[in-house]
C-alpha cells in the first residue's frame, strides 16, 4: 500500500515551522487536505551527484527524474512565465484540490508525473510519447507550452497545475511538490493530485524487470537525491507528431 502522510496542523508541526522553512509549503498544501502526499524529501542531482541549481535551469527544457518512487518518472520544466497560484483542480472522483503554483524566484519551475492518467504512456529510454511541447511548439494536433501525451494526445496545461485540457484523459497530470532553499537547490518534497502509480505499477511488470531487476526495487521509495537529466538525453527518440 503506498505510504499516506497527510500532514495534520499540531503544536508539534508549528513548532518544526518556526525551525524548518521548507515545512512552511507542506503546510499550505496541507491545509487544503485532499491529494496531498508527503513523501520523502529528496535533493535534485545530477549525473555527476552535482545539485541541480534553480536558476541554472533552462527555460522549457524537459528535465527528468524519478519521485517519490525508483520506478517513477517525473518531468521538470522551468517555464517562460510564472505557474498560476490556487487553482482548483477536480480528480476523475470529483475530489477537489488545490495547486499553490511554481516553485524557484519566480515560480516558473514546475513538476508533473510523467505517467498520463489516460492509459499511463510514460517517458521511457527507447522513446518518448509524454513530454512538455515548447510555445513554439504549436502543431495542427496540438497547442505548445503544454505537456501532451502523443498516444490519444491527451493535454495539459503547465501552468495551471496540470489540468488537463484535451485529449481523452478524465483528470490532471499529478504535481511533484519542489522547493528552492537559499542556496539555489532544488529539493521535490511531495506529490499534490491524483496518483496512478499503483495501476503503473501492476501495468508493467516486465518493464520494471528489465530496467531494475523485479518490480519491488521499482516500487522502493527514493531516498536523499533523485537524479535528474535532461529528456533528450533520457531517451533516444522523443516522438511529436
Ligand atoms: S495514454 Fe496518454 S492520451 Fe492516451
Amino acid at each position: 500500500m503506498e505510504r499516506r502522510n497527510f500532514l495534520r496542523l499540531s503544536a508539534t508541526s508549528a513548532m518544526a515551522v518556526a525551525i524548518a522553512p521548507s515545512l512552511i509549503t507542506q503546510r499550505l498544501y496541507a491545509e487544503d487536505g485532499s491529494l496531498f502526499q508527503s513523501f520523502e524529501k529528496v535533493q535534485l542531482k545530477d549525473a555527476e551527484g552535482n545539485p541541480v541549481k534553480a536558476s541554472a535551469l533552462a527555460v522549457e527544457e524537459n528535465y527528468v527524474f524519478n519521485y517519490p518512487y525508483v520506478g517513477t518518472p517525473a518531468i521538470m520544466v522551468n517555464l517562460t512565465s510564472p505557474a498560476e497560484k490556487d487553482i482548483e483542480l477536480t480528480a476523475e472522483d470529483g475530489t477537489k484540490y488545490i495547486y499553490r503554483g511554481g516553485a524557484g524566484a519566480k515560480g516558473t519551475i514546475v513538476a508533473y508525473s510523467a505517467i498520463c492518467p489516460h492509459q499511463l504512456t510514460h517517458p521511457q529510454p527507447e522513446m518518448s510519447m509524454f513530454h512538455y511541447i515548447d510555445e513554439k511548439g504549436t502543431t495542427k494536433a496540438y497547442k505548445g507550452g503544454s505537456f501532451v501525451c502523443m498516444s490519444h494526445l491527451s493535454r495539459f496545461e503547465p501552468k495551471q497545475g496540470g489540468k488537463v485540457v484535451g485529449g481523452p484523459a478524465m483528470q490532471g497530470l499529478a504535481s511533484i511538490i519542489l522547493e528552492v532553499d537559499t542556496e539555489d537547490n532544488i529539493w521535490a518534497v511531495a506529490v499534490l493530485g491524483p496518483v496512478k502509480f499503483q495501476d503503473y505499477f501492476d501495468a508493467f511488470k516486465d518493464e520494471f524487470k528489465k530496467f531494475y531487476g523485479n518490480r519491488r526495487k521499482a516500487k522502493k521509495l527514493i531516498k536523499e537525491e533523485a537524479k535528474v537529466q535532461t529528456l533528450k538525453n533520457f531517451s533516444a527518440d522523443i516522438i511529436r507528431l
